[in-house]
């Protein structure tokens, strides 16, 4: 392209967000691509009809009360993928409730309020993969009636409780590789689980002895359950 065609395109760019007062582009079914552009905050210039928003790669800064996307009521696709979310607060998306994607992946969470989701009955796919999570909070799965797809991969879980498990029977799609998974015999839930599912690939962190096994492929023994009484019977 002539250096004076550029020019031309340039100024023509330009003008445009100066005019939009944002940093986005837009297409038009509705899509804004806000990705990589230093955002603290979502524009607020942006169409309130938008049906999908990218914006990974900012420095978005999460409201200590009140929600992070007012404007948006059509969104059904959310990218929030590396940004340092931290912590998330209660109902924090709580008037997004079109929305079906909801991308928190390497957003550096370390902790999930139990009502971080609230609100988000329509949600399919959650991303939550290579966050900081050690546990799961029970409850935060209650609002996602609609789930689908929850990646869980590469956080820093060593253990899912019973109750937790059988909330996630209902997802179809689950993702816990690349945890630290500690092998003892609390595992076992997890362990019935994985089997259940056919899951392969989610390994054992600790004990030593047990690092890099498949944790399905495991038997109580391999778990140091030594009293098999101590499981009742639907257990097994
Ligand atoms: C959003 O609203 C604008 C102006 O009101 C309209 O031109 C556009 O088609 C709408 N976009 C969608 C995806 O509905
Ligand atoms: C979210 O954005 C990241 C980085 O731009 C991209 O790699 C990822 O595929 C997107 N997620 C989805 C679900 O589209
Ligand atoms: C995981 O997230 C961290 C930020 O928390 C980021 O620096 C790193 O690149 C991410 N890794 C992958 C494989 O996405």
């Amino acid at each position: 392209m002539a250096p004076s065609r550029l020019l031309g395109v340039c100024s023509l760019l330009c003008a445009w967000s100066v005019v939009t007062g944002h940093p986005c582009s837009l297409d038009h079914q509705g899509w804004a691509d806000c990705n990589g552009k230093s955002l603290l905050h979502a524009p607020s210039s942006l169409p309130s009809n938008i049906t999908g928003l990218d914006l990974s790669f900012n420095s978005l800064v999460v409201p200590r009360h009140g929600t992070l996307l007012m404007h948006f009521p059509s969104l059904w696709y959310l990218n929030l993928s590396s940004n340092a979310l931290l912590a998330l607060s209660p109902a924090v998306f709580s008037n997004l409730r079109a929305l079906r994607l909801l991308d928190l992946s390497s957003c550096s969470i370390t902790y999930l309020h139990t009502d971080t989701f609230k609100g988000l009955g329509n949600l399919q796919t959650l991303l939550l993969r290579n966050n900081s999570l050690q546990g799961l909070e029970v409850p935060f799965f209650l609002p996602l009636k609609a789930l689908f797809h929850l990646d869980l991969q590469h956080n820093a879980l060593v253990s899912v409780d019973a109750l937790s498990l059988q909330l996630m029977e209902a997802v179809p799609q689950v993702r816990l590789e690349g945890n630290p998974w500690v092998c003892d015999c609390a595992a076992h839930a997890l362990q019935q689980w994985l089997q259940r599912r056919q899951a392969v690939q989610v390994t054992c962190a600790l004990p030593p002895g047990l690092q890099g096994r498949e944790v399905a492929a495991l038997d109580s023994q391999d778990l140091g359950c030594w009293m098999k009484q101590r499981f009742p019977r639907w257990v097994s």
